[in-house]
């Protein structure tokens, strides 16, 4: 059978070829940034149809709320440390459709009356499709003006008394890419989109000096700038808190051993392609992030960087001194707990999330010891070797 065009796909497949053909090749992070955020047919900004089981990928707050409630606990229990202040400001970055603020609010208001009290949550969201979204969910919150949703985190000052939090929002920025055969290019050819190579930026070159190692033999490598950018404001931003940043991702170390190149992905129906070409604006394009550099930048800014952890030590951390009572909640019948039981062991083994994804953290205004027995970061502390995040 014929493929079926789809006018939305050609819509922004005429738009990349039309920017080519008037300013010439494009840096691979321009073409990655027009499928994905493209105003109006860019992959998160059409609708919020992408998410979830029935979408092409899911996240950790689509697999249980106990993603959001352990959050939730670690977040006051950072207020705590911090004195907790009147007010606390949390921002997430890349929120999505808001489901991990909704978890963190509603158990907050729950189990955490004083630190509820004192929260405002902002969520900073790119899409204005997710916007809307998040405005529906999140409506009694937002009506009390506990929680608010804005497309770009407000210019001022430093912010006293603030986390800020972003889950699989590194993951999801334009990414340049890089081989022996220099900075990735697409150009158009016969009405094809072809790849050509240019001569790496002094940028691009600093970024691999840096924080990742030279491309050879004929492996691809990431060059996230546009998350050192969002990096560099967001550690600014912070005068007194905690910043934590959840995602798949790398250090150098681990990259010098040989490992971590080449991982942009594209993502449809759970299923991973090789080809980010194949239908602009209707796949997921991601690549992991590179953990040193973040810490880089946080360090950069004066934050003090905890070593990197995995999601499991994380969220084991927090929820060992109850034994995760926050995912049975609800549970009446043994099969609700079992199914419960079954989605933790999905965010916190190695099979599941626990291991590829890494937590994070750096803080300023917090005393180091207070910091380091916070309990997400204090699990199995003794037995796991240091990542070190900053060796560079
Ligand atoms: C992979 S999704 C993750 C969503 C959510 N954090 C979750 O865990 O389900 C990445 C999100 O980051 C948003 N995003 C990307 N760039 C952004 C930016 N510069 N500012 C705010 N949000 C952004 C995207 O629109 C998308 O909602």
């Amino acid at each position: 059978m014929p493929a079926v065009a789809n006018p939305i796909l050609n819509f922004l497949r005429q738009q990349i070829e039309q920017e080519i053909r008037e300013h010439g090749p494009i840096p691979f992070s321009r073409y990655m940034e027009l499928c994905l955020y493209d105003s109006e047919f860019g992959y998160y900004s059409r609708n919020a149809a992408q998410f979830g089981k029935a979408g092409d990928f899911y996240t950790s707050s689509d697999v249980h709320a106990v993603f959001g409630r352990l959050l939730a606990r670690q977040f006051e229990e950072m207020w705590r440390a911090m004195g907790s202040p009147a007010r606390i400001n949390l921002v997430e970055f890349g929120p999505g459709r808001g489901l991990f603020a909704q978890d963190v609010l509603d158990w907050s208001e729950k189990k955490f009356p004083d630190f509820f009290h004192a929260l405002l949550y902002s969520l900073v969201e790119r899409s204005p499709a997710l916007r809307q979204r998040i405005a529906a969910t999140l409506s009694r919150h937002i009506e009390c003006d506990r929680a608010r949703v804005v497309g770009v985190y407000p210019a001022g000052g430093p912010v006293s008394n603030v986390i800020v939090f972003a889950n699989e929002f590194f993951d999801a920025l334009p990414v340049e890419i890089l081989s022996e055969r220099g900075s990735l290019r697409i150009a158009l050819e016969n009405g094809h989109l072809v790849e050509t190579w240019a001569r790496p930026s002094p940028a691009e070159l600093e970024f691999l000096d840096r924080y990742s190692v030279h491309p050879e033999d004929s492996k691809r490598l990431e060059v996230c700038l546009a998350a050192q950018q969002a990096m560099d404001r967001i550690a600014a931003s912070i005068e007194r808190g905690f910043f934590i940043a959840i995602d798949y991702g790398y250090t150098r170390e681990e990259q010098l051993a040989g490992r971590h190149r080449g991982t942009l992905k594209a993502i449809r129906q759970h299923s991973i392609s090789a080809n980010p070409y194949e239908a602009p604006g209707e796949q997921d394009i991601t690549a992991d992030v590179n953990f040193t550099a973040l810490a880089a930048v946080c360090a950069k800014h004066g934050l003090r960087i905890h070593k990197l952890i995995t999601q499991a030590q994380f969220l084991m951390g927090i929820g060992e001194a109850n034994q995760f009572a926050d995912a049975f909640e609800e549970c009446r019948l043994p099969q609700e707990r079992a199914k419960g039981t079954l989605q933790l062991k999905h965010l916190v083994t190695p099979a599941g999330m626990g291991e590829s994804f890494h937590v994070l953290v750096g803080y300023r205004g917090v005393a180091q010891e207070t910091a380091k027995s916070l309990s997400g970061l204090s699990f199995g502390r003794k037995q796991t070797p240091d990542k070190n995040v900053l060796k560079t």
